[in-house]
């Protein structure tokens, strides 16, 4: 079933654009509230600083523009908007109604909760509407994080963060980017990692850690298969940023070297939604991805959710 249905329409990313916080938080900023140090920080996390600011709606609007202004669009060019957002500015209506607003779109515009694997959820649903028949559609995630972050609490002050990424995907004649695709929950595990209605995030760290790896790399392996390649085939893995002790084992088992791995987390921390998205983002400012290079996008989050998605870049029919 996952697997891109050849007769399809299939869809490639055109643009790309993310946003940060001017404000960075560094990890001895958090030692001077918090009974912790940079050393446990760096070591047990990778994460050295943080970005903290703006709201859902702001961040996103600011990445949404680089994205258009990539790919060379205008918001009437737009046929929906899909954001992934586990931390909305409200209730109602979703984030994305001001983004919307804010970008002068025209179009349905609906938010995606599936916390860390949301940009991937929001992705695949983004192809889905391409072919359904839409032209064009805008995939932003974006999470603040900080707004639900006990400041303290030192077993989770240290991980979270905020920020936003953006793509502009279109329809394509050459059948397409999207090679394999996995959506998994498991909510029997939702108790592991959640937040209560005006509460903050609650964790067991430790049981998050073990079942992140595990449904990482079953993701992961699926998309791959769902693709028909393997992971020797990858040219760059753009893993959700969440501790790098996570990615190392995971790519581990997935028998990716890191120098394939995208890894913005000591600058970033885990920014949810945003994290795989703004990994990528980076890799594509740094020219680390070529014309026809296999990409494998994959995340884990609360719900317990899992998400990866295989893409060759620009499409199918490159030679
Ligand atoms: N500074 C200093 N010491 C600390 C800190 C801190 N910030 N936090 C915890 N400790 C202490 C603990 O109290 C414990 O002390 P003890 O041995 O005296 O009891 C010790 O350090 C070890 O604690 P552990 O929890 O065993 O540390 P661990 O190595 O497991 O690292 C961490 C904790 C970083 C939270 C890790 O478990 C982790 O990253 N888990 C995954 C979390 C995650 O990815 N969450 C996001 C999911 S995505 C989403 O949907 C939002």
């Amino acid at each position: 079933m996952p697997t891109t249905r050849t007769n399809a329409t299939g869809a490639i990313i055109t643009g790309w654009g993310s946003a940060l916080p001017e404000r960075i938080v560094t990890n001895d900023d958090l030692a001077a509230t918090l009974d912790t140090t940079d050393e446990w920080i760096t070591t047990r996390t990778g994460i050295r600083e943080r970005r903290i600011g703006g709201s859902t709606t702001e961040l996103s609007v600011a990445s949404a523009r680089r994205a258009l202004e990539i790919a060379g669009r205008s918001p009437e060019d737009i046929d929906a908007l899909v954001l992934a957002t586990t931390t909305p500015d409200r209730l109602v209506p979703a984030s994305s109604a001001g983004v919307q607003a804010q970008l002068g779109l025209s179009c349905g515009a609906f938010d995606i909760n599936a916390a860390c694997s949301g940009f991937v959820y929001a992705l695949v649903t983004g192809h889905g509407l391409i072919a359904l028949g839409a032209e064009r559609v805008l995939v932003i995630g974006t999470d603040t994080l900080s707004r639900i972050t006990d400041w303290d609490d030192r077993g989770t002050a240290p991980l979270f963060a905020d920020g936003s990424a953006a793509v502009v995907l279109e329809s394509a004649a050459n059948g397409g980017q999207l090679l394999g695709w996995d959506l998994d929950a498991d909510g029997s595990a939702e108790h592991f990692l959640y937040a209560e209605l005006g509460g903050f995030i609650q964790m067991d760290g430790k049981e998050v850690f073990r079942r992140a790896v595990r449904i990482m790399v079953d993701s992961a392996q699926k998309s791959l298969s769902h693709a028909g390649i393997s992971a020797d085939d990858l040219a760059l893995v753009v893993p959700h940023q969440a501790n790098i002790r996570i990615i190392e084992a995971a790519c581990e088992r997935l028998g990716v070297t890191m120098d394939r791995t995208a890894i913005t987390i000591d600058r970033t921390g885990n920014t949810s939604s945003a994290s795989i998205p703004l990994a990528l983002a980076e890799a594509l400012d740094q020219g680390r991805v070529r014309y026809g290079d296999h990409i494998l996008l994959v995340g884990f989050g609360a719900g317990m959710t899992a998400a990866s998605a295989v893409l060759r870049w620009g499409g199918q029919d490159h030679d």
